[in-house]
């Protein structure tokens, strides 16, 4: 049996917590509206990077001299810092994100290649013309906060500037992958309270998306319920009232109650003091009256109060309407 009392505390609850959320998408929603997008990218101080060389095609091996032991889905020639390079792939990624699987080898000489940290550095300086200088390379590994999904370690080159730029650079290539900044670094965790991405997964298909939905849906139909309730109250057959002799405080009086009301509310409002410690929320077992009204004990009675307690007629009074009875005592025993 659904308690009334516990989908009010629900609903009560859901709501605090669509709500909450609401406030942090209008908040996020108007500083999106505000935002300069420029800044906003991280790109300040980025420029384009040119890594063309000018080693002559006809120095360079064919393909089949490159000394590979796997099979080979794809290779192209790139150009890195001006040293051409065949890119020889292992493995076809779905996106450029995910976790590569590819050789480098020196176009001319047939070697296998890999860039060193001074290589990186250079290559980051040419995509930065702001004014700060920079770090050491380091090489990193995901999660990105400014790409959740990246699953390939990036080199990170930081420079001292007004802004704290970050430039992440591909392991193997050094291709620069992103500019980061403080102004990148606040629209992302914008986008993550917007999206409730607190687990960076780069996306808004995440599960507590689905719960918050979940939720959202109980939220309405508890207030449907709620709505139907009260309109049922509402209407002239509930409004009907039911006279029930109440025995308190060792006096018998007739009170009028509304036939539709949990007896304890009921009661308590005619300032018929009824023990409670859940304050009618069906969980406490202290709400106990007495009577001597066949009626039938709930799900709840039975686990909070024990078989001769319901035989002699004690009941919880959060647990009926007042138009179930006609004659209660509150003082146990005495009716
Ligand atoms: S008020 Fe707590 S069980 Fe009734």
């Amino acid at each position: 049996m659904i308690n009334p009392v516990n989908i009010t505390r629900w609903h009560k609850w859901l709501s605090a917590l669509v709500g909450i959320q609401c406030l942090i998408w209008a908040g996020t929603g108007l500083y999106f509206n505000q935002m300069d997008t420029q800044a906003a990218s991280g790109n300040q101080y980025r420029q384009p990077v040119s890594h063309r060389g000018n080693t002559p095609t006809a120095r360079f091996i064919p393909l089949s001299k490159l000394p590979v032991d796997e099979p080979v889905l794809s290779a192209e020639l790139i150009w890195v810092s001006g040293t051409p390079l065949y890119q020889v792939k292992t493995q076809e990624p779905l996106h450029q994100y995910t976790a590569q699987q590819h050789k480098l080898f020196h176009a001319v000489s047939g070697l296998p290649w890999y860039i060193q940290p001074a290589q990186v550095k250079r290559i980051a300086v040419k995509s930065y013309n702001g004014p700060g200088s920079a770090s050491a390379p380091a090489l990193t590994l995901p999660p990105f906060e400014f790409d959740g999904r990246q699953q390939n370690p990036l080199w990170k080159v930081t420079f001292n500037d007004d802004v704290n730029t970050e430039v992440y650079l591909h392991a193997d290539t050094g291709k620069v992958i992103a500019h980061s900044n403080d102004h990148s670094r606040l629209k992302h965790l914008m986008l993550t309270l917007h999206f409730m991405d607190y687990t960076n997964t780069g996306g808004f298909n995440h599960p507590l998306i689905v719960v918050f939905g979940m939720a959202t849906l109980m939220l309405a139909g508890s207030g449907l319920v709620l709505a139907y309730r009260r309109r049922l109250s509402a209407s002239p057959s509930a409004k009907a009232s039911v006279d029930v002799t109440v025995t308190y405080n060792g006096q018998r009086q007739t009170l009028t109650l509304p036939a539709k009301q949990p007896l304890f509310f009921a009661l308590t409002k005619h300032n018929i003091s009824v023990p409670t410690e859940c304050g009618g929320g069906g969980s406490c077992g202290q709400c106990v009256i007495q009577t001597t009204n066949d009626v039938l004990a709930s799900p709840t009675e039975r686990a909070l109060l024990s078989d001769a307690e319901i035989a002699s007629g004690k009941r919880l009074s959060c647990q009926h309407m007042a138009g179930e009875f006609s004659d209660v005592s509150v003082d146990y025993g005495e009716v």
